[in-house]
């Protein structure tokens, strides 16, 4: 089970087991990294993980990826500014 909860900022990584993993994709779940079925209505859906051996799996804390519940990378990259001057008059 979950050895580790989801950060605000960065990647964490998940250890697992072999299986299949329903991983939460909606950020709703109270089960950390695991899906507990909150995702309903949302419009989001959990993300099936099958490992053929134990694992180690890198999250997502940043909620940027877009691979999302895993990380890839996305937290390194600077947030986007809009290109309109709020507040520069
Ligand atoms: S922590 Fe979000 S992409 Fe890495």
């Amino acid at each position: 089970m979950a050895d580790m909860e989801p950060t605000a900022d960065g990647p964490s990584p998940l250890e697992l087991q072999a299986g299949v993993h329903q991983l939460c994709g909606c950020g709703r779940s109270k089960h950390g990294w695991f899906c507990d079925g909150a995702h309903l209505g949302s419009g989001r859906v959990s993300y099936e993980l099958r490992l053929q051996e134990p694992a180690s799996v890198v999250m997502c804390g940043c909620g940027r990826s877009r691979r999302y519940p895993l990380c890839d990378g996305s937290h390194t990259v600077p947030k986007q500014q809009p290109w309109w001057p709020w507040g520069q008059r």
